[in-house]
């Protein structure tokens, strides 16, 4: 844990040298655009309770009961509070202000420093490198105008207020060339204010300058990319760190690897079975996925050329209900399109409940060499975001669904994209969710390995036909995954 002790660094790595400084995570609620606070004030007033909440587990809870955390302010957040709240319980208050004008010396609790650096030297000496478990620094607009991007922030957890409040405070926008997100909630919504909460790691000790993602993984234009140079994030909070979205896949492989029902299936190989009805996320991981139709021969389709696997998913985006003949046939302007349909119902209908993407058409399963496994997906509209639900009926959990997954991410993101919305959720149904034999192994040792920050997507902003995508069009910031692990294609 970052900070911990005097044998510690800043991001956790072990050393034998005391820190001279602390490090910390900042919490703060902000507007779009960085607004904080108004006339002394929050802006929004106690009417989030949800963030209050968030802000006093977040700042309370230890590891280690024996300890507690400090809370870093200015001068003005401190008299911001109500005098019967503060000092703010259980938490060492330590109250930064250089000209020393008011008198809390003799409170409980209570730390003055002149400087920052000062605070963060303090507690990293004895007695509070012992005592203090985590640091955190809350505010106001003066202190995270140098603090909120500084070397010693390892992660900032800013409650995202949507609604547009006025505000005399602002915070600078945090530098995503150093930051990468761990975790972002759904939406809410409390007093009719629309908020998220977002997590945000430090992965480099100094920002980068602009074309920050050197591509150290692939030379092709999609993966601009580099290496994080902090390598554990075990500095977070639990309450944060079990919310990173690649908890909800592993979980699930977990639960089918030790409770799962053994079957045989159409591959012959046994595989274990569990019920689970969904879960939902975003997850770009490191995947071989290959569909598992190229890798079939055909069966009973002995006219076929080798990998023409018939009137799969493609066919029956942009074709639906066409004859097929092969894969090389011309098939423009037959057939429904589908794919047309649901962006022209996104743009123009936004509220239709038939924005309908299907793959499955019982007609032509005879026709190809594997009926789809991710069949049927529903987009959704509502303040400005793009949500996507598809089902799955066959869901191969170590190679497939990572794939599958980051697929319909990425197709929901240009869908968006030429909608001019923003993504919103991706909510995966699994309808048969299996852990073949031969992969229980390969998951096993990923479930060792902690997930981490995840990437950032940018598409081509001139680009808003979904005929017009090249793969040049993408880039995938900050895509730093564990190390390939193998599984053999069940086939
Ligand atoms: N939305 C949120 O999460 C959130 C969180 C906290 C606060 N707020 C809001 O933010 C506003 C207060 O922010 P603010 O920017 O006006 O004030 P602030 O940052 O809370 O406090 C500023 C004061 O802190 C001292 N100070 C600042 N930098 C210092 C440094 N480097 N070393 C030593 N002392 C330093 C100075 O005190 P002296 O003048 O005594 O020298 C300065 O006047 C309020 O509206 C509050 O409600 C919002």
């Amino acid at each position: 844990m970052a900070g911990d002790s005097a044998v510690t660094v800043p991001n956790g790595n072990a050393n034998t040298q005391p820190d001279p400084q602390r490090t910390y995570q900042v919490v703060v609620a902000a507007t779009k655009d960085m607004g904080i606070g108004k006339d002394g004030k929050l802006p929004w007033g106690f009417s989030l309770r949800s963030d209050l909440k968030f802000f006093k587990d977040i700042t309370l809870t230890t590891s280690d009961s024996g300890k507690k955390n400090a809370v870093i302010m200015g001068r003005k957040t401190w008299e911001s509070i109500s005098a019967e709240n503060r000092p703010l319980p259980g938490r060492l208050n330590v109250v930064l202000t250089r000209s020393g004008s008011f008198d809390i010396a003799t409170a409980e609790n209570v730390v003055i420093c002149g400087s920052m650096s000062s605070a963060l030297e303090l507690l990293a000496a004895s007695p509070y490198c012992l005592s203090i478990e985590k640091v955190f620094v809350i505010g106001g607009g003066e202190i995270l105008r140098d603090g909120l991007n500084a070397p010693q922030c390892e992660a900032i957890h800013i409650t995202e207020i949507e609604t547009s409040f006025d505000c005399d405070t602002f915070i600078p926008m945090v530098d995503l060339s150093v930051f990468q997100p761990w975790y972002s909630s759904p939406p809410l919504v409390e007093n009719n204010i629309r908020h998220t909460f977002v997590t945000y790691v430090r992965v480099r000790s100094s920002a980068v300058a602009s074309d920050h993602q050197n591509n150290d993984v692939n030379s092709d234009d999609v993966l601009g990319n580099s290496k994080f140079e902090v390598k554990k994030f075990s500095f977070l909070p639990k309450i944060v760190f079990e919310r990173h979205e690649e908890f909800l896949y592993l979980r699930l492989v977990q639960d089918i690897i030790s409770d799962g029902t053994f079957r045989d299936d159409r591959t012959g190989t046994v595989m274990l079975l569990v019920c689970r009805k969904c879960f939902g996320g975003v997850l770009l991981k490191n995947s071989c996925g290959s569909s598992v139709a190229q890798q079939m021969p055909s069966i009973g389709l002995k006219d076929r050329m080798e990998g023409d696997l018939g009137p799969v998913y493609g066919f029956q985006w942009r074709h639906f209900g066409a004859r097929y003949t092969d894969m090389h046939a011309d098939y423009t302007g037959q057939g429904f399109d589908q794919l047309l349909d649901v962006i022209d119902k996104i743009k123009n209908n936004p509220n239709d409940r038939r924005i309908v993407l299907s793959a499955w058409n019982p007609s032509d399963l005879k026709l190809m060499a594997l009926p789809p496994c991710h069949m049927f997906a529903q987009f959704y509209v509502a303040n400005g975001e793009l949500s996507c639900q598809m089902y799955q009926r066959s869901a191969d959990m170590g190679l497939g669904v990572p794939f599958n997954i980051a697929s319909y991410a990425l197709l929901t993101c240009m869908i968006a994209h030429v909608c001019d919305l923003v993504p919103g959720d991706f909510i995966h149904v699994l309808g048969d969710a299996h852990v073949y034999r031969n992969h229980v192994r390969p998951l096993q040792e990923q479930l060792q390995k902690i997930p981490k920050p995840f990437p950032t997507l940018e598409i081509n902003p001139e680009k808003k036909n979904i005929d017009s995508f090249m793969a040049s069009d993408f880039k995938l910031l900050g895509y730093d995954p564990h190390q390939k692990i193998v599984m053999q294609m069940a086939v």
